[in-house]
């Protein structure tokens, strides 16, 4: 896996040479065709597995009380979500722009988690403060809602029992600034500067590739995302985004 420093020293080497630009851009090319063909292949028949898991269990409902039926059906969905998470973040540079209103997308984001940790029946207390003068955005807008959604998703798996989460977005002076707060468990020091690399996880069920992810989309809209945390007290992931200049071509679409 390619480090920052790497990649710097790979974008120096083509800013230098015209070919070796071109093959490395055609390199990098095929090494994303690639990993996107294989997990493209294995969801394929994984699906038609989970498929057939699901109509034997309906059609048998007793196999549920087999020994390691219910492990067998959460490595299915584990290896799904896997591959699913994989092909995003393969194709997390990749920034296709829209013109929308942020602070629509922020509100309607915070309606569907505050409404998936009521159907949860969860301690969890969720607020929210969205500035109303956060203007348009160009940028990706799904991209940009998976970063918030994996951000809120954190929050709420390192809560245990009762806490708080809180979603805010201010507009500074030529950049957003958007936070997850959250009261859980906080990170480690020793943690802090591995939770981006991909595939660092130190959940039981997690894939280590939501806040890889997450960077590598903010990165690819010229922004930062950042964390600070405190062991036992919580954590906060702030994201900065330049506010892109708006062009006529975008037009806004919410
Ligand atoms: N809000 C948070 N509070 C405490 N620890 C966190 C928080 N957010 C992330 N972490 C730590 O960072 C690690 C990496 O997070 P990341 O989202 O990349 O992967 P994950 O949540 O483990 O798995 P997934 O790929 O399913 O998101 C987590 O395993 C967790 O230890
Ligand atoms: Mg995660």
């Amino acid at each position: 896996m390619l480090q920052n420093i790497d990649i710097h020293e790979l974008n120096a080497l083509m800013e230098r040479d015209e070919t070796a630009k071109r093959l490395i851009t055609q390199m990098l090319t095929d090494h994303q065709m690639l990993i996107s063909t294989i997990s493209h292949e294995i969801r394929n028949p994984l699906t038609l597995v989970s498929s057939s898991l699901q109509l034997i269990e309906s059609e048998h409902p007793e196999v549920k009380d087999f020994y390691g039926w219910t492990q067998t059906m959460e490595d299915v969905d584990f290896m799904r979500q896997l591959l699913e998470e994989l092909s995003s973040f393969n194709n997390g540079s990749t920034v296709r722009p829209s013109c929308f209103s942020m602070e629509q997308l922020l509100k309607n984001i915070a309606i569907s988690f505050a409404i998936s940790l009521n159907e949860q029946e969860s301690a969890i207390e969720f607020s929210s403060k969205i500035a109303p003068d956060l203007g348009d955005f160009v940028g990706d807008k799904l991209k940009l809602e998976e970063v918030l959604l994996n951000l809120l998703r954190n929050a709420k798996d390192a809560i245990e029992g009762a806490g708080s989460i809180f979603l805010s977005a201010t507009r500074l002076e030529d950049s957003l600034q958007i936070e997850v707060k959250d009261t859980g468990c906080g990170i480690p020091d020793e943690h802090l500067q591995s939770i981006f690399e991909p595939f660092r996880t130190y959940k039981p069920n997690g894939t280590g590739l939501g806040l890889a992810l997450s960077q590598q989309i903010i990165t690819a809209h010229g922004g930062s995302l950042s964390v600070e945390s405190q062991e036992g007290k919580g954590s906060t992931f702030s994201i900065i985004l330049p506010i892109a200049l708006l062009t006529t071509d975008y037009r806004p679409s919410v």
